[in-house]
Order: C-alpha cells, then structure tokens, then sequence
C-alpha cells in the first residue's frame, strides 16, 4: 500500500496508522535517511515495537518513510492554516533518497550514497547497503533467505517440534550500531520517547521478528522461536553473516581498552562481539567520536551470509549392561595408534544408538568400569550414553524397547536392561556418591600352598576389613600415585580343591580386587596373602553388582 497524495486528512491518518511513528521521530527518520540508515534500521532507531511494521517489504517500509516525511511538510501547511488544496501542489523541498555515484578512484566500484535534493518526488529508497546493518536487514530478511535456511533445515531431515532461530553478526555491527546511536542521540533525548541506546530494538530482534514467521511458513507451521522453555527438545539453527570489508572497524577499540581484547588459545580472533561489546561500554562519547566516523561511513558490499547450522541438542540414554567376554574392553583399547581389541562395551551400546537417532557422535560414561577380562554379571552396570546431535529425539516405550532389544541381538559379549531416555541432570545420578556404593564381586583365587575348607573359614568372619591400596602398579601411568582407604565389607568363599576357591566379596566401590588378592608387591597392605600366609593369584573376576540404584528399574 502507499498513501497516495489526496487532500484528504484521513488517508493521512492511515498513512500514519501504516508505520505507527511519531510526530516527533520525523527529524529522527530524517537524519537516520541521511545518514545512509536503511529502512529497517530507521525504525529501530525510532524504538518501533511493533513487530508488523518490519515484516512489511522492505520496498514497502521505505516508500512509506519517504511519504512520512513528506508529510512533515503538509502537516506544516495544514498547521500554518494553509488551505488543504495547496497540499496537492506541494512544498518544493523534499526529501528524496537518491542514487549517486561517487567516484572512488576504482573502475568499476562505485559507492551508493543518499542525497537530498531539491526536485523530484518520493520515490521508493535506494537499495545501498546500510550503514549500521551492514545489508542484513535489507538483503537477508525475505523469502528468499527463509527459503534458504528452511531448504537446509530439510535437507538434514531433522526430527522436532519447535526450532530456535538464532543469529550472529560480525562483532563491528555494535561498533556502528553505537556510532549511529551518538550521531541522533542528541535529537532522540530530546524528541522521542525512547530514552536511551537500550531502547533501540536489537538488529537481532528485528531479524527474528521477520524471519521467525517466514522460516515456520515454510516447514509447514512448526514454530520458530527464540527460546524453548523445554530444554531437552531444543533445536538450534543458526544463521550467521560477517562482513570482511569492514573487520578493522572494531580495531581502534584495542587501542583505548587493551584489556578487553586479551587473546586466548582457542580464539583466532580478539574482536568478538562480546569483547566488543565491553570495550563500547568503557569508552567515553568523545573519545569514540573521535575515533571513529559518525554516523558509520558507508561500506561497498553488503554481509556475506555463512553456511546454515543446525544442531539439536544432545539427548541422553541410560541403562545397564551385562557384559559376558574376558576379552572386550570397556572402551576402545588404543595403545601406540593402533587398535588391540575389535570391539568394546560403549561402541556396541552406541553403533545401534547413534543410527536409530541419527547422531553424529556419542559419549559414553558408567559407573566405575572393569577390566578387559573381567564380566559384569548381575543386574548389570548403570552407564549413560550422551548422543550428540541427534536428528531423531523422540522415541515412545515401545521404541525404546526395540532399542534394548537391537542391542541385545547384536552380539552376545553384552546386554543392555532398563534403557531409557533420561535428562542431562539425571545423569549426574549415576556418579553421586559413588565412592560410598558398594560392589559385589566373585573371585576365582589361586593358592600357591594346598589348602583345606578350614582354612577359609576365618574369611567368612572377616567383617568390614581397612586396607590401605597405594595406585596400582598397573594404572600408575594414567593415575596419581596415592594411597587410598577401601573397606571389604564382607567376603565368602566357595571351596574347590586344594589349590582353588571361590571368593564373593562386598567391597567399598573402588577397591582394587586384584591388587586384594596378590598384593601387588605390598601396595595393598593388608592382602590376601597375607591372610592366607601363601602366594595366591586371581584367575577370574566377575563384578556380581554395582548397588547404584540409578537409572530406575523399567519393568519388563
Ligand atoms: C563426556 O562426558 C563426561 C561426563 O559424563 C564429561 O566430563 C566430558 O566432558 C564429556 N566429553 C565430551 C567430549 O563431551
Ligand atoms: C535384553 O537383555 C537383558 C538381559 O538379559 C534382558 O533383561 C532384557 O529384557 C533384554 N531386552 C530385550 C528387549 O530383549
Ligand atoms: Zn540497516
């Protein structure tokens, strides 16, 4: 729509009712037009809250700024008491925002500026990049652009109900933001209502508020928002624009506030828009004046807008499992970059995992672990299983079970019970407390002296036995040396013949079992041959039960 000139004070109204701004924001819009603002950036500068108003073409919003100046002029007639048929033939001076080249010493570059002329009528504003917005919300903000971003949402073939559009913009953005910001401040105090830089709607919001709508339109209606309350669902596609041509914009700031861009091992770049942000803030009104050109000159291109990002955020599967090999590691067993067992635990629980949620990687954690060669018996050992980026979230009861029971069939070294879908807090369950927890274990001991029953009898009567364990020898490469207290609770045995039994214990989580029964060269003070007075070795090692009482049982 465009107000059409008709001496008529109610088409005037409605032109006023189009884009909701003040009597008082006029010489705001003005300055904000010279100045090489577009469009949209005008309206922010004016604090325009109204959503609509920037999801309006952007054609739309500039032919109606145009006429909203021009209508300063009627006004001034019709206040001045001038007849209303005099407004047909109006004022001379108007604004018109026009093309013209500038010759900047290069061919075929030329620089698009705004100028202010005294003939012609309103026409629809240049398209030159923004000063403040760098294009952003001039180029990026249509169909086309949510087609885009849309077209790569699909391509992934993502699973969810609510995606969180967000956006991130060169860092020099707030250094031109700020720069437009002094050049109207003097006016905006003055004459608006909106008191302070605060105020201005972020060019982020601004672009959400156009995007947001656009992109659901084209993923058939699922809402795009800016935040989900429901964390576990959130589904993140980012969208982010840099601007090479004007990166040293932010440079001088280093000069007046070091502090603030102090460089970091993984950061190339200094200038991020937090430090950026910060160093803005330290800096006084003159002295960045002085630094910096205001209002912000005007670039050549418009942003470059960067690969679209999406990312779901991580979903997390607990559960128990059995393992039933003395050959398989509990995670991949690397030494010297080169792969000693085929398999291991987690990859076994995560393959069947990481291809029904369509993930692009796991992390696997448990509650304590065992040994290469030594089962998990019992009602299993709680782990978790972190899948990050899953494409796929959602999974009912019954598809979970189908889950367990892919992982059951996929091997007999494991089993998997009580899978379920848990939360990132839930998990920190399963490493609480742990040390207090006890394990059950059995033991197939070796004796070096021939032994009776009797002799094992006093084992039984063994209650709540201190030891004293230094590191084991066996893990000193990846663990500080130290000496650490673990309590057997309690210990039976099973005789077999002279030369072996059986050993069940209950221990403290945490006691090294094999170090108990051989001593590990009088690290483990006391030990099992100790205690029996002979040489006795562990030939097998079974864990019974891991009494973490997490995640909750599912029943069957
Ligand atoms: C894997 O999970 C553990 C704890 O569960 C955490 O400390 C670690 O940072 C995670 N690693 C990665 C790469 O996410
Ligand atoms: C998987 O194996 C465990 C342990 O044997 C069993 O408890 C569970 O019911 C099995 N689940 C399925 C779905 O097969
Ligand atoms: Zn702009």
């Amino acid at each position: 729509m465009r107000f059409t000139r008709q001496s008529n004070s109610f088409a005037i109204i409605l032109s006023y009712m189009m884009l909701p701004l003040k009597e008082n924001d006029r010489p705001i819009v003005k300055k904000l037009l010279e100045a090489g603002c577009c469009a949209r950036c005008v309206l922010r500068f004016c604090c325009l809250e109204v959503q609509s108003a920037y999801r309006k073409s952007y054609e739309d919003i500039s032919r109606e700024l145009c006429d909203f100046i021009r209508d300063a002029e009627n006004k001034v007639a019709q206040v001045a008491g001038v007849p209303e048929q005099l407004t047909e033939d109006p004022p001379s001076k108007k604004i018109k925002l026009d093309t013209a080249k500038i010759d900047d010493q290069s061919e075929d570059e030329s620089v698009l500026v705004p100028t202010v002329t005294d003939q012609g009528n309103a026409e629809p504003m240049d398209s030159d990049v923004c000063v403040v917005c760098l294009g952003v919300l001039q180029d990026f903000c249509d169909e086309a652009h949510a087609t885009k971003i849309s077209g790569v949402v699909k391509a992934e073939n993502y699973q969810f109900d609510t995606m969180v559009l967000s956006v991130s913009l060169p860092a020099q953005l707030s250094v031109r933001e700020h720069s437009c910001w002094l050049h109207i401040k003097k006016e905006v105090r003055e004459k608006s209502m909106c008191l302070d830089k605060d105020d201005v709607i972020p060019v982020k919001e601004a672009f959400k508020w156009i995007m947001q709508g656009l992109v659901s339109k084209q993923l058939g209606g699922i809402p795009v928002v800016t935040k989900i309350s429901r964390q576990t669902e959130q589904f993140e596609v980012g969208v982010g624009f840099t601007h090479p041509e004007t990166d040293s914009d932010c440079h001088f700031l280093a000069g007046i506030c070091p502090d603030c861009f102090r460089p970091t091992k993984n950061k190339q770049n200094v200038f991020t828009r937090m430090a950026v942000v910060k160093a803005i803030e330290k800096v006084s009104d003159e002295k960045f004046v002085k630094k910096f050109p205001c209002p912000p000159p005007r670039p050549a291109s418009k942003c470059i807008a960067q690969d679209v990002q999406c990312l779901h955020v991580s979903v997390f599967v607990a559960g128990r499992y059995n393992k039933f090999s003395r050959t398989l590691p509990q995670t991949p067993w690397v030494i010297d970059g080169e792969r000693r067992m085929e398999s291991s635990v987690e990859e076994l629980i995560a393959a069947p995992l990481l291809s029904s949620f369509r993930a692009e990687g796991f992390n696997f954690s448990s509650s304590g672990r065992e040994d290469v060669d030594v089962r998990t018996l019992g009602n299993g050992r709680p782990f978790a299983v972190e899948l990050q980026n899953p494409h796929r979230a959602r999974f009912n009861k019954a598809e979970v079970r189908q889950l367990q029971e892919a992982i059951n069939q996929s091997s007999d070294k494991i089993r998997v019970r009580d899978l379920q879908i848990v939360s990132r807090d839930a998990m920190g369950h399963m490493k609480e407390g742990e040390e207090d927890k006890t394990k059950s274990y059995s033991a197939l001991i070796w004796t070096h002296k021939d032994i009776s029953k009797d002799d094992l009898m006093f084992l039984e009567e063994t209650k709540e036995l201190k030891l004293a364990q230094k590191t084991p020898l066996r893990v000193l490469h990846r663990r500080p040396l130290a000496v650490r207290e673990r309590v057997i609770h309690t210990m039976s045995t099973r005789f077999l013949d002279a030369h072996h039994f059986h050993l069940a214990l209950r221990t403290q989580a945490g006691t090294y079992i094999k170090e108990f029964v051989h001593g590990d060269f009088g690290r483990t003070k006391p030990n099992l041959c100790d205690l029996l007075k002979t040489e006795t070795d562990i030939l097998e090692l079974d864990v019974e039960s891991v009494d973490v009482d997490w995640p909750p049982p599912i029943p069957e």
